[in-house]
């Protein structure tokens, strides 16, 4: 066939007259005289009929049509509201593409072999729904730095320190090299490069050797992050809202037939981008625990996860908490100048107890404190001699953030599990497919 394909999507915005169209078999079913076959592509499905008459020859072809088959038709479409979207092709022509024998994917299958066929599942109308959601979300990402004057820059994923914490690190075989680890974030090979570009972005994959079995934790993640020069605290948050803003504000234009199908109630959206994110201290947020929700934190103590998730549930805008203890956040996060027991460090939390979907702060530019600091974790200060230059050679206030990417999809879609934002999910107990 020579035609000009059109997707199901443009075909049904036709309406009528000859079509060409390629895709997969989503569903068959029929008699001896006729089948019907549900055509699916990216955009849509659609019936298409074959009548036994029309093809006296090829029917035996037809009749063995199994699932996920590939195939073009050429026809003619017509409204029919029999038909499961409302359009039906009436088929003159086909050629089988690629045949499919028993596609292992049927109703009512367990998560685990889903789990195990992620390859095929892929497929499926919800995860073809989140991935189309979730490339929204990229490309609002990109849009929002570039817009805001930032270049994109890219950091390296095999790295020799650590930042976020070193039980967190994958340590990898490099040659005969040992302590050569995945990255957990670009920010210590970020900060050199805002002397050279001020204000910088990247979307790249994060690895984290977390145990945590839950649902907000990868151990590998996509990680947009942001470090720019001559910024002061409230910039970085007032970046995070802006992204996060924008991020929202794209969805809501671009995706509102997947929000539908994904079944999520886009009022709880809507307050995000209209209203300002709630602000309070780590302080104030013990406070409101206690008095909201009973719940009795030591200062001091970092807020676990049902504690973020019962603030979450107070609020229908993310909430930015600032200022927690300097013991429970990294070595790089500014003092408060006005109470040196805190830090100058901001967590996002999304709302409907998704929790933390941003980390940023303020960072301290002085050589001396930063060296101290990380002497106190437990760092050796001349494994990180490189970075320490930054500190030595027209040291200027910065500060950045990062944002994983799946917590940012789960939320907006409104999915059980950070495990259905991404493709392929990389978990404490899987890796494969
Ligand atoms: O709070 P984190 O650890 O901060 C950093 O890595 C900073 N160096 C970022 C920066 O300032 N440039 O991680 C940032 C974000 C978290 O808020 C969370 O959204 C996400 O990364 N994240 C994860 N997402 C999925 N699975 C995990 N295991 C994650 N760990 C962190
Ligand atoms: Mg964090």
């Amino acid at each position: 066939m020579t035609t000009k394909y059109l997707t199901i999507q443009e075909a049904m915005d036709k309406g009528s007259g000859a079509v060409a169209l390629h895709g997969w078999v989503h569903r068959e079913r029929g008699s001896n005289k006729l089948k019907f076959i549900v055509l699916r592509d990216s955009t849509n499905t659609i019936q298409c009929v074959f009548e036994r008459k029309n093809f006296e020859k090829k029917w035996d072809e037809i009749d063995k049509l199994q699932l996920e088959a590939s195939l073009e038709v050429e026809g003619t479409i017509k409204k029919d509201e029999r038909a499961p979207t409302g359009y039906e092709v009436q088929v003159s022509s086909f050629n089988i593409v690629g045949l499919s024998e028993n596609f292992p994917i049927a109703k009512d299958q367990s998560k685990e072999f889903l789990a195990d066929n992620r390859h095929l599942w892929l497929r499926s109308r919800k995860m073809t729904t989140v991935l189309k959601v979730r490339s929204t979300i990229f490309g609002a990402i990109h849009d929002y730095f570039r817009g805001q004057g930032f270049y994109e820059y890219q950091s390296p994923i095999f790295q020799a320190v650590q930042c976020e914490g070193g039980s967190e690190l994958f340590e990898v075989k490099y040659f005969d090299k040992k302590e050569v680890f995945l990255a957990q974030t670009w920010q210590l090979y970020a900060e050199p490069a805002i002397f050279a570009l001020e204000k910088i972005y990247t979307i790249a994959p994060s690895f984290r050797a977390e145990k945590s079995k839950t649902s907000r934790h990868l151990t590998e993640y996509w990680h947009a992050e942001m470090e720019m020069a001559w910024s002061t605290f409230e910039d970085i948050q007032r970046h995070g809202e802006g992204l996060i803003k924008h991020i929202v504000k794209c969805v809501l234009e671009k995706n509102r037939e997947e929000l539908k199908i994904l079944e999520r109630d886009t009022a709880k959206l809507e307050p995000t981008l209209q209203k300002p994110f709630v602000r309070m201290t780590y302080t104030q947020a013990l406070e409101l625990l206690k008095k909201k929700c009973k719940m009795d934190v030591e200062w001091g103590k970092d807020l676990r996860t049902i504690e973020e998730e019962k603030l979450t549930e107070l609020y229908d805008v993310p909430i930015i908490v600032t200022h927690y203890p300097k013991k429970v956040k990294a070595f790089y996060m500014m003092e408060d100048p006005k109470n040196s027991d805190v830090v100058q460090g901001c967590d996002f939390l999304a709302p409907e107890r998704n929790g933390e979907v941003i980390g940023g702060s303020q960072r301290e530019h002085n050589l001396e404190e930063i060296k101290k600091r990380l002497v106190q974790q437990g760092e050796n200060p001349l494994n990180y001699e490189f970075y320490l230059d930054t500190r030595r050679y027209g040291s200027v206030p910065h500060g950045g953030f990062g944002m994983g990417v799946e917590r940012i999809v789960k939320w907006i879609c409104g999915l059980e599990t950070i495990k259905d934002a991404i493709p392929f999910p990389r978990t404490v107990e899987r890796y494969k497919p």
